[in-house]
């Protein structure tokens, strides 16, 4: 079985070959990053438009590094939801043609459930590793914090972020400090030459007993900071910061972190988690990834993090997800598979 996996749910356009051992074969991917970069943040129309002009080459090229023909598909997967719908429009309509013109079965899939499982694939020619249930999943995103159980079929949510996401809060704080977008990652290299423990930072948390998690408070404290420092937006170089911004972002860095730990720890404690799949384009953060490692050497817990390559937006682990729901369910017809903005984890 031959997978053809398309992204289009935010600002990357990706399409990938994946196999029916989840080998991945091709994975193409054209960020807009660049795109977007004057507005700090991803406009929608600009998105659609870019991933119209954009997928053509990209199917192309996955098609040819993975030594493919249209005729050896088997399977089409494209992202439906959750995402901006003029984005999502683009990949899902390209592939309801294709599965069409081909007449082979199309899965929609769902974004969130494709980061899910990201964790279980390998580049470099691999196969999949075997996925064992029940297993946890945290997706940490731009878009999305969420933290779920996966019992075979059911995927069971636990928490999720109350307002900003992980990768928002990186981010808007950020933009709000000059730093370019995606803040994310530098933010993640800057705090590696700082003292996260030098500012005790608010380590959002709901109040009425759920495990939830909430980043305004931390997002809205990093602003004061700013504010007393004198910080107004204006260009800032990464690579040349005071000794003091750098401590703040890596305490920044470190609240975020410790916010989804001590949620684990809380899940672990009441229902005792096995295993632990990480993933989203969070999952690429540096002290993120060595604490839940050591969190899970010390409590026992099998924690599995995604390729660095697998962590922010890509097509094959949307190939790969669409396959295994697949073989789950079998495919819907074509018409009845549409494009949603909204479509929470584990709802059909
Ligand atoms: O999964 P993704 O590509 O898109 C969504 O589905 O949202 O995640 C993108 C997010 C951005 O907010 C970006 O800043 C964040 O992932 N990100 C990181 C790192 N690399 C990407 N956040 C913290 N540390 C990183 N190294
Ligand atoms: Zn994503």
């Amino acid at each position: 079985m031959i997978v053809l996996g398309i992204e289009t749910s935010c600002d990357e356009t990706s399409v990938a070959v994946v196999d029916g051992k989840g080998r991945v074969l091709s994975n193409v991917v054209a960020s807009q990053v660049a795109a977007h970069a004057a507005y700090g943040g991803v406009v929608p129309e600009l998105a659609a438009r870019a991933h119209l002009e954009n997928l053509p080459a990209v199917f192309e090229e996955a098609l040819a590094k993975a030594n493919v023909s249209l005729s050896d598909i088997g399977l089409v997967a494209p992202t439906a939801g959750p995402g901006l719908i003029g984005a999502l429009l683009v990949g899902l309509s390209a592939g309801k043609a294709l599965a069409f013109a081909r007449r082979v079965p199309l899965i929609g899939v769902n974004h969130l459930e494709g980061h899910l499982y990201s964790a279980y694939l390998k580049t470099g020619g691999e196969p999949a590793r075997a996925i064992e249930h029940p297993f946890h999943g945290l997706v940490v995103s731009g878009g999305h914090a969420e933290l779920v159980r996966v019992e075979g079929e059911r995927i069971v949510p636990l928490a999720r972020t109350r307002d900003d996401a992980p990768g928002e809060a990186f981010d808007k704080v950020a933009r709000r400090a000059g730093l370019p977008y995606p803040g994310g990652p530098i933010v993640d290299r800057i705090a590696a030459r700082g003292d996260g423990s030098r500012y005790p930072l608010p380590v959002g948390r709901v109040s009425d007993g759920s495990e939830d998690f909430s980043f305004s408070g931390l997002k809205t404290a990093m602003l004061r900071e700013f504010e007393r420092r004198g910080v107004d937006g204006s260009p800032l170089d990464a690579t040349d910061l005071p000794g003091d911004l750098a401590d703040l972002f890596a305490s920044f860095q470190r609240a975020i972190v410790t916010a989804l730990l001590q949620r684990l720890e809380a899940v672990h404690e009441r229902e005792g988690i096995r295993r632990l799949a990480l993933s989203g384009g969070v999952a690429a953060n540096s002290e993120l990834r060595a604490t839940l490692s050591r969190w899970g050497e010390e409590s026992g817990v099998s924690v599995l993090l995604p390729e660095r390559s697998l962590t922010t937006d890509n097509a094959a682990m949307i190939a790969w997800a669409g396959l295994l729901r697949f073989r789950r369910e079998g495919a819907p017809p074509l018409e009845a598979v549409a494009a949603r903005s909204r479509w929470p984890l584990g709802t059909a």
